[in-house]
């Protein structure tokens, strides 16, 4: 690269880490020599991540820092744990792969050619640990007639087997394992066997899959009235099905696996900010970035486990949030810059919209602090705060950089440009990510999901076990005199507390994890984030085993009615083998 990085200074402080997040950087992130060992230390790691995304910096007289300077600044909001950006970014970040971003979604044209570009494409992504998202909505249906062979298609879903088998011989660059997400409209002639297709195990162990809903067709269930599906490569109406017959079906497939998830695609497209540059057909593959074709994204998250102050209006300390923010936010734009795309054309796109993706981590643990329940109405008032607050920051550090180096190119033309809002640097600022393994590095709660289990043991070497409890919780026990061997040993065999009367009544009701917490409570969460969010939220909707398909009709219409972009349900042991996003245990 051109841009040079500052060497570390030699007083820079060591990060300290949790002995997961050693496992974790050790085995996956640290620089390998030929030998398989890392030829980097924690330190110079961080550093590593730090000068190269500052070194961005020096192309633009007007900004406030020097580079020197903003390296310190961020080595030190990484290694504060206050914020880290996504995976490839710490991994690839001064490297020759140097790909930064998270997120990719690819075209799939209904052509031979187009499929194995794609197929192609994926596996340089997955490459260097990036995530890919595809809409199949284009392929020609099975049976339909291939022009020139005078032979018939195979159909989308065979051809994501391809894809998947794809994926399966490429192991990200040794680090992590290949994530896509496949999406199918619900107006195309193979919707049925797609929303079956999970059912089959295995054959796409390797997706996420998604079915995408219009605004027409949920009109259609609410009325049970049929609807149009429609032979993509010709227009042709190809049959009808009744909407209802369609919908219950995805209910009892999501009961019975966790798949398909639901995407609201009209809503998606009502808020694409840059509808001229094109129209958003898929998300990557958690579901939080809705992404145009050959765009990507990178993405941050801030720890709000570490922002607790409870003596402050609402327990948060909004002054050091907002410093965090703007820092953040000039941070992931730079990683625009600093990154190295797999094509042409991704570069391009990702360059003229200059998408980044600003989320939290943490929100469990902050609830903690403040003794507010995750289930009450006080959570999602504090929810709404903090996300307006990050949103309003992100937006505002967004147009600073915008004066400072202009607005992004695609501005004028965008919604924001039609608006007369702005300009921006950014077409879109906030994205709420899993965290899977970043929360592990941070050591706080992942994304705005609440704990799994209070504690849990695990098996470490010589079969010695070594328990793990919420820092918080335990806290909170020794405060109440509650806190005992024999009890942490119960928790870490149960998880929760809901059902132990002799534990103190106000623990109980604050230290809820995500079984505790009711189907309903999970999707106000969610739809409380994004009413101030500009992407999608990553979270898991989960119930009981015992839920029926109904409480999951409910949950899908819930969603509908309260704005959220789509919904992922996870009806606890209906499958044996999670696909991803549950976070990644050492
Ligand atoms: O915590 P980390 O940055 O590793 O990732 P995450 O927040 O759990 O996931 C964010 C995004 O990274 C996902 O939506 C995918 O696009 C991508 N990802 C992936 O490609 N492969 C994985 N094994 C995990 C995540």
């Amino acid at each position: 690269r051109v841009t040079p990085v500052p060497s570390a200074p030699a007083d820079l402080v060591e990060p300290r880490l949790n002995p997961n997040a050693e496992v974790v950087l050790t085995k996956r992130y640290l620089r390998k020599g030929p030998d398989g060992l890392p030829r980097e230390d924690y330190r110079q790691m961080f550093w590593r991540v730090a000068a190269t995304i500052a070194a961005e910096e020096s192309k633009y007289s007007s900004s406030p820092y020097s580079v020197a300077e903003l390296a310190q600044e961020f080595y030190s909001l990484m290694t504060s744990w206050r914020f880290l950006p996504n995976s490839p970014t710490l991994m690839n970040a001064g490297t020759e792969l140097g790909q930064l971003a998270a997120c990719f979604v690819l075209p799939v044209d209904d052509s031979i050619d187009g499929i194995f570009d794609a197929v192609k494409h994926a596996a340089m992504i997955h490459k260097s640990g990036g995530g890919t998202g595809f809409s199949f909505s284009r392929l020609r249906h099975e049976g339909a007639r291939v022009g020139s062979t005078g032979g018939v298609a195979s159909g989308p879903i065979s051809f994501m087997k391809i894809f998947n088998t794809a994926t399966e011989q490429i192991k990200q660059g040794g680090t992590r394992r290949g994530a896509n997400m496949g999406i199918l409209r619900v107006d195309h002639p193979d919707i049925v066997r797609f929303i079956e297709s999970k059912a089959r195990q295995g054959e796409l162990n390797n997706f996420n899959i998604s079915v995408a809903l219009t605004e027409g067709f949920m009109q259609a269930v609410e009325k049970d009235e049929e609807y149009d599906l429609v032979a993509p490569h010709s227009g042709k109406v190809k049959g009808r099905l009744r909407a209802r017959e369609v919908f219950n079906l995805l209910v009892q497939k999501a009961w019975e696996s966790g798949d398909p998830g639901i995407v609201f695609l009209d809503r998606v497209n009502r808020d694409n900010p840059t509808p001229d540059q094109g129209e958003i057909e898929s998300t990557n593959p958690c579901g939080e970035q809705p992404l145009l074709p050959y765009e990507a994204c990178n993405l941050g998250s801030i720890n709000l486990a570490l922002l607790a102050k409870p003596e402050a209006r609402d327990g948060v300390d909004w002054e050091e949030l907002a410093r965090v923010v703007h820092l953040s936010v000039r941070f992931l734009d730079n990683v625009i810059d600093a990154s190295n795309y797999p094509l042409p054309q991704i570069g391009e796109k990702v360059r003229t919209n200059r998408k980044i993706g600003l989320g939290v981590m943490g929100f469990a643990d902050l609830l903690f602090q403040l003794r507010v329940p995750y289930d009450s109405q006080e959570a999602l008032n504090l929810a709404e705060k903090i996300m307006k607050f990050i949103q309003t920051e992100s937006k505002s550090a967004s147009a600073q950089l915008a004066e400072e180096r202009g607005p992004f190119p695609a501005y004028e033309t965008s919604v924001y440009g039609k608006r007369n809002e702005g300009p921006y640097r950014n077409a879109t600022t906030t994205t709420i990510a899993p965290t899977g393994t970043l929360s592990i590095i941070a050591g706080c709660s992942s994304g705005i999901e609440p704990l799994f289990a209070l504690a849990f043991s695990r098996n470490v070497m010589d079969g010695e076990r070594l328990m793990e409890a919420n820092p918080y919780f335990e806290e909170a026990l020794k405060a109440a005199q509650a806190h005992s061997k024999t009890l942490m040993e119960d928790v870490a065999k149960k998880g929760s507390v809901a059902h132990m009367e002799h534990v103190p009544e106000d623990i109980r009701r604050v230290f809820v994890t995500a079984h505790d917490v009711a189907p309903q409570w999970h999707l106000k969460m969610q739809a409380a984030f994004q009413k101030y969010t500009d992407n999608a939220v990553s979270k898991t909707v989960n119930l009981p085993h015992e839920a029926t398909q109904q409480d999951i009709w409910n949950i899908y219409w819930m969603a509908y009615e309260m704005g959220c972009k789509g919904v992922t349900v996870y009806r606890d042991g209906c499958r044996a083998d999670q696909v991803l996003c549950t976070g990644e245990t050492p």
